[in-house]
């Protein structure tokens, strides 16, 4: 298991994990712009462009900082995705943070969420990123216990503009 920058390798696997996604009754911000981004995309390779793009911050809405999307990928398997967000601005040091991750509906459970924010921290490490800001619903325990295991130390709660509950944490790096 690994992540890679996004590739047209995993097209096929890609493809069939955001149906998974789009499947879900109840999705985050994340997931949602996972399928979003995707959108009915014909021209993958356009896709896979744009997201290397974003992390030069090229194609981003406006007051967006830029990110680099990783895929975890197992053999030939597209399982999850994350996203790091090369700095904070307000928004994202208040309730979102720096990095975000998802994985897919099928692969949850068996312990790829722990795998894809330890391989994140690695790749905050090298983006220079010290102090990573992380944070969650306050209704989403699994990834609360992923951040936690990871060394996330709670700070305490925030509610967002839409008025959900956020755990924020913060992840000291070693330098
Ligand atoms: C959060 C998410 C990434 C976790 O991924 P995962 O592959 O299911 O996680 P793991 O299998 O590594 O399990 C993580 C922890 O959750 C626990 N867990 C797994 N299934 C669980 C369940 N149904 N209920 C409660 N805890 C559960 C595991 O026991 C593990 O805890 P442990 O390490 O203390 O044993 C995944 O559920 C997901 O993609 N969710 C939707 C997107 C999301 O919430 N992203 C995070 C935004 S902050």
């Amino acid at each position: 298991m690994k992540l890679v920058l996004p590739t047209i390798e995993y097209e096929q696997s890609f493809r069939e994990a955001a149906e998974e996604f789009r499947k879900e009754e109840k999705r985050l911000d994340i997931e949602n712009s996972l399928v979003k981004r995707l959108g009915e995309s014909s021209d993958f390779s356009a896709f896979v462009e744009k997201l290397h793009g974003e992390a030069e911050g090229k194609f981003l809405p406006e007051g967006y900082v830029p990110h680099t999307v990783f895929w975890l990928v197992d053999g030939e398997k597209f399982i999850g995705w994350l996203n790091i967000r090369h700095r904070l601005n307000e928004h994202l040091r208040e309730v979102g943070g720096h990095i975000g991750y998802a994985i897919r509906p099928s692969e949850r459970g068996k312990g790829y969420g722990n795998k894809i924010l330890e391989l994140a921290l690695t790749k905050a490490r090298e983006l220079g990123i010290e102090d990573v800001r992380i944070t969650c619903n306050a209704d989403n325990i699994r990834s609360a216990k992923v951040i936690e295991k990871n060394g996330g130390v709670f700070e305490n709660t925030a509610t967002t503009a839409g008025d959900t509950t956020r755990r924020r944490y913060w992840i000291h790096l070693q330098k």
